[in-house]
């Protein structure tokens, strides 16, 4: 499939229309943000990886019956998606005490939930994408609360989904993050990526982080980290 035009550039992908109304490209970048992108780099290979990476998670998610706007694999480190209506909202599922939760709630990293949390976070990057209640997404008219109710049983599926092929692959899915829209039949379905730039994603063993923290963090070599994510997944 061809790109038309260039619809939108982010900090780590940029996506074009094409030839079909219906359909768009997403090119995924080598640059790496992180502090709403006052931290940056250009990693080489690590566009290509995340690629292949979230190509795994759909096929995943197709596997398990949760609708998404994965079509095919394009050329180089391209994916072809369905055009979907976004929902302006992040949704995070977290299984594990990580990131903003641990700083936030003055809590212990590493500390396994009884159950799936799941948050939401206002897509701005204005405001630094700040922690929302269900409430606000009402009250706002962000989206409605049918919606908001099918973004959280869809989150949960895709976490079990996906946290338990993970698990058989040798690594913890700590949190991540999701974006979803609606395709023009006016269902929601699951948009956006899933990488590890967008979640937690730790050797089961060793606990070894293998994701953004890495950059964030100055954990280690980065594309050494998603390249040990895809030698695992690859496994199973
Ligand atoms: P947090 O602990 O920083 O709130 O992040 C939770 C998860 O959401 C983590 O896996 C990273 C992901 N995330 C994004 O994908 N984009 C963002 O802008 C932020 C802040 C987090
Ligand atoms: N995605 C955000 C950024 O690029 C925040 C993060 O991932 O830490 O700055």
């Amino acid at each position: 499939m061809e790109e038309t035009n260039l619809l939108y550039e982010g900090k780590a992908k940029k996506v074009y229309e094409t030839e079909d109304p219906d359909l768009l490209i997403i090119y995924f970048k080598d640059d790496a943000t992180a502090f709403n992108g006052k931290k940056h780099a250009i990693i080489d290979e690590k566009g290509a990886l995340n690629k292949t990476i979230t190509v795994k998670a759909f096929n995943w998610m197709n596997e398990c019956g949760i609708p998404n706007h994965f079509v095919e694999e394009n050329s180089g480190r391209e994916i072809v998606v369905k055009r979907l209506k976004m929902v302006p909202v992040e949704v995070v599922v977290r299984n594990v005490i990580a990131g903003s939760l641990a700083k936030r709630l003055g809590l212990k990293v590493g500390e396994k939930l009884p159950e799936p949390l799941i948050e939401f976070y206002l897509k701005s990057d204005e405001l630094d994408d700040p922690m929302i209640t269900e409430q606000h997404i009402k009250v706002f008219g962000w989206a409605d609360e049918k919606t908001i109710e099918k973004m959280k049983e869809l989150a949960l599926k895709v976490n079990d989904c996906l946290k338990e092929r993970f698990d058989r692959a040798g690594i913890e899915l700590v949190d991540f993050k999701l974006e979803f829209g609606f395709d023009p039949d006016g269902n929601l379905i699951v948009g956006d990526e899933f990488t590890p730039d967008g979640a937690r994603l730790w050797d089961k063993e060793t606990k070894e982080v293998l994701d953004k923290d890495r950059f964030r963090k100055d954990l280690g070599d980065l594309i050494e980290g998603y390249e040990k994510i895809l030698m695992k997944i690859s496994r199973i």
